[in-house]
C-alpha cells in the first residue's frame, strides 16, 4: 500500500481518497506509529499528512529520520513537507508570512517532474504559518510563493518530493495531477487498484478464508450489506445464505426490492423472516424514541439468531458477513470516548453464544468505491444509489406510537417525496431524504371546502459527507411545492407538509 502518514491533519481520509482515485491502494496511519512499523508494511510510497502543529512547538510530531534511509518513495504535503525538509537538513523557519486558503503559486514546471506541463501561475490552497527557506541537499525548488520561498521541491534520485500546498483539495488548481505524477513517475507506482482487481483479490481472500463452510449474512436492503454479501457469494456460491428480517418498518417497495432485484441480479439464496407481527407488536404503544431503539435491537437479535439456528441445522454455519467500512476501521482506531446520543442497532450486536468468524470484505473500501464494486458486481442501480436508511426503518420516523395505519400513511408521503426527488434528476445531490409524521400532532386546515383536523409530515432532505455533520439541502422549491401537493392531495389523512431546515448539530438527521 501507499501510507498515508497522519499528522492530525483534516485531509489525511481525503488524501488517501485520492491517492486511491489514481488507482494505488493506500492506507492512513497514525504518526506515532514507528517507522519499522510502516516499513513492515512494505510500502509503496509514503505520504506525509498536513498537521496543526508548527515543527517547532514543543511535542511537535517529527518525521524519523529511518524513514528516508529505507529507499522507500516519500512524499510531504504542507506539515509533513515541512517535517521532511528538517529531517534531511533543509531549513524551516517562522517567517511571519502566514498564507490561508487560496493563494497565487509561481511554478517553475520545467524544472521537474511534479509540476512539468502545468501553467507557471497555479492556483493553489495553502494553510500554513512556518515555511521552508532553504530546500535539503539532492533538491530542485520547483516553485515560491509569496511566503514560501520554497513551496515545492523533488528529487528524483532519491524519489522524494514534497509541496507546501494542499494538492489533495479541490482548490488546488492540477492538485490530483500532482500526486498522480509522484505516484507514476516519481515512486513508480503501476495504477492497479481497479473494480475488477478488488474484486478478484477478495474473492480470493474470502475462499482461503471461509474453505468449505456455511456463511450467512443479515441483508439489511442497504448498499454495504448488499455488496459484501455480493462478493461472498461471488467466491463461495451457495456456502451462502442470506437472511433478510422484514420487520414492517420498511419503505414502500423495500422488501420487493431485496426479495426480487437483489436475488435476480445475484441469484443468492435468501431467506426472507417475516417478522412484522412481532415488531408492531411489541411496539404497540411505544413512544419514547430510545425505548423503541431498544426494542427494535432485541427483536431483531432474537429474530435473526433463530434464523441462524435453523440454517446452521444443516450444516456448520461458522462465518458472518458484515459490511464494515475502511471508516469504521480507522475512526474505532482514533477512539476518543463520545457521548451515546443515540442507540444504534446494527445486526453486529449478537449474542455472544453464538459464535461466528466475521467475513468483512469491504474493511478496505469507502462508500464511493463499494458502489463502484456493486455496479461492477451488477447489482441493480437504484440498490447500489440508494440513501441511507436507519436499522429501526420508519418506527424512528413516526412521532408517537407506532401502527399499521400510521405506517401506511407514512409510507405513501415518503414514496411520494423519493419518486419526485427522482424526477427533478436529484437523487445524488442529497444525502438522505427522510420524511417524518408527527402522528400525535394535528393541526386545521380547509380542504374541499371542509374543515380538516390532520397530521403534519416533515420534509428533511440533508446533504452530508459522512452523517457526522448535515446541513438542510437546499432543493428547489419548485419541488418541495411538487412534493407537498402531492402529499396533501393524495395523503388524506395528511393537511400540512413542513421543512426542517436545521442543521446537524444541533439536529440530528433523524427526529429520534
Ligand atoms: P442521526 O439521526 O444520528 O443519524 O443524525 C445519522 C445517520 O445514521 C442513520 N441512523 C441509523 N442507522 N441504525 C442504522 O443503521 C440506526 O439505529 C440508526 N439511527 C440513525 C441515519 O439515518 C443517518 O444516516
Amino acid at each position: 500500500p501507499v501510507l498515508v502518514v497522519d499528522f492530525g491533519a483534516q485531509y489525511a481520509q481525503l488524501i488517501a481518497r485520492r491517492v486511491r482515485e489514481a488507482k494505488v491502494y493506500s492506507e492512513i496511519v497514525p504518526h506515532t506509529m514507528p517507522v519499522a512499523e510502516m516499513l513492515a508494511k512494505n510500502p509503496a510510497a509514503i505520504i506525509l499528512s498536513g498537521g496543526p502543529a508548527s515543527v517547532y512547538a514543543p511535542g511537535a510530531p517529527q518525521v524519523d529520520a529511518g524513514m528516508f534511509t529505507a529507499g522507500v518513495p516519500v512524499f510531504g504535503i504542507c506539515y509533513g513537507f515541512q517535517a521532511m525538509a528538517q529531517a534531511l537538513g533543509g531549513t524551516v523557519a517562522h517567517t511571519g508570512n502566514r498564507e490561508y486558503g487560496g493563494t497565487p503559486l509561481q511554478a517553475r514546471p520545467e524544472a521537474g517532474v511534479l509540476l512539468k506541463d502545468l501553467p507557471a501561475d497555479l492556483p493553489v490552497w495553502m494553510s500554513h504559518g512556518d515555511c521552508v527557506t532553504e530546500a535539503p541537499a539532492g533538491f530542485t525548488v520547483t516553485a515560491e510563493s509569496a511566503g514560501a520561498p520554497v513551496a515545492a521541491f523533488e528529487d528524483l534520485v532519491g524519489r522524494r518530493a514534497g509541496v507546501q500546498f494542499h494538492p489533495e483539495v479541490g482548490h488546488t488548481a492540477h492538485g490530483q495531477e500532482m500526486l498522480t505524477r509522484f505516484l507514476y513517475e516519481i515512486a513508480g507506482i503501476e495504477p492497479t487498484w481497479t473494480p475488477e482487481n478488488i474484486i478478484d483479490e477478495q474473492v480470493a481472500r474470502i475462499r482461503e478464508q471461509v474453505g468449505e463452510k456455511e456463511v450467512i449474512c443479515g441483508l439489511s436492503g442497504g448498499v454495504d450489506s448488499a455488496v459484501a454479501a455480493a462478493l461472498v457469494h461471488k467466491a463461495v456460491g451457495d456456502q451462502l445464505t442470506c437472511v433478510f428480517v422484514d420487520h414492517g418498518l420498511l419503505r414502500a417497495g423495500e422488501a420487493e426490492q431485496v426479495e426480487k432485484d437483489y436475488v435476480a441480479a445475484t441469484g443468492i439464496k435468501l431467506k426472507v423472516v417475516d417478522a412484522r407481527d412481532r415488531f408492531l407488536g411489541a411496539l404497540a404503544g411505544v413512544t419514547d424514541p430510545e425505548q423503541k431503539r431498544k426494542i427494535i435491537g432485541r427483536e431483531f437479535i432474537r429474530v435473526f439468531e433463530a434464523a441462524a439456528r435453523e440454517i446452521a441445522a444443516h450444516g456448520d454455519v461458522e462465518f458472518l458477513v458484515q459490511g464494515t467500512l475502511y471508516p469504521d476501521v480507522v475512526e474505532s482506531g482514533g477512539g476518543t470516548g463520545t457521548a451515546n446520543i443515540k442507540s444504534h442497532h446494527n445486526v453486529g450486536g449478537l449474542p455472544e453464544d453464538l459464535k461466528f468468524a466475521l467475513v468483512e470484505p469491504l474493511r478496505a473500501l469507502f462508500k464511493d468505491e463499494v458502489r463502484t464494486l456493486g455496479l461492477q458486481l451488477g447489482l441493480p442501480e437504484e440498490m447500489v444509489w440508494r440513501h441511507p436508511f436507519p436499522g429501526p426503518g420508519l418506527a424512528i420516523r413516526i412521532i408517537g406510537a407506532v401502527d399499521e395505519e400510521r405506517l401506511a400513511l407514512l409510507r405513501k408521503a415518503d414514496l411520494i417525496a423519493r419518486q419526485e426527488l427522482t424526477a427533478a434528476g436529484l437523487d445524488r445531490d442529497v444525502w438522505q431524504f427522510p420524511v417524518v409524521l408527527l402522528a400525535d400532532v394535528r393541526s386545521v386546515g380547509v380542504q374541499g371546502d371542509g374543515r380538516s383536523y390532520g397530521h403534519p409530515v416533515v420534509l428533511r432532505p440533508v446533504s452530508s459527507e459522512d452523517a457526522m455533520t448535515a446541513d438542510w439541502s437546499r432543493l428547489p422549491y419548485d419541488v418541495i411545492a411538487r412534493i407537498s401537493t402531492r402529499i396533501t392531495n393524495e395523503v388524506a389523512e395528511v393537511n400540512r407538509v413542513v421543512l426542517d431546515v436545521t442543521s446537524k448539530p444541533p439536529g440530528t438527521i433523524e427526529w429520534e
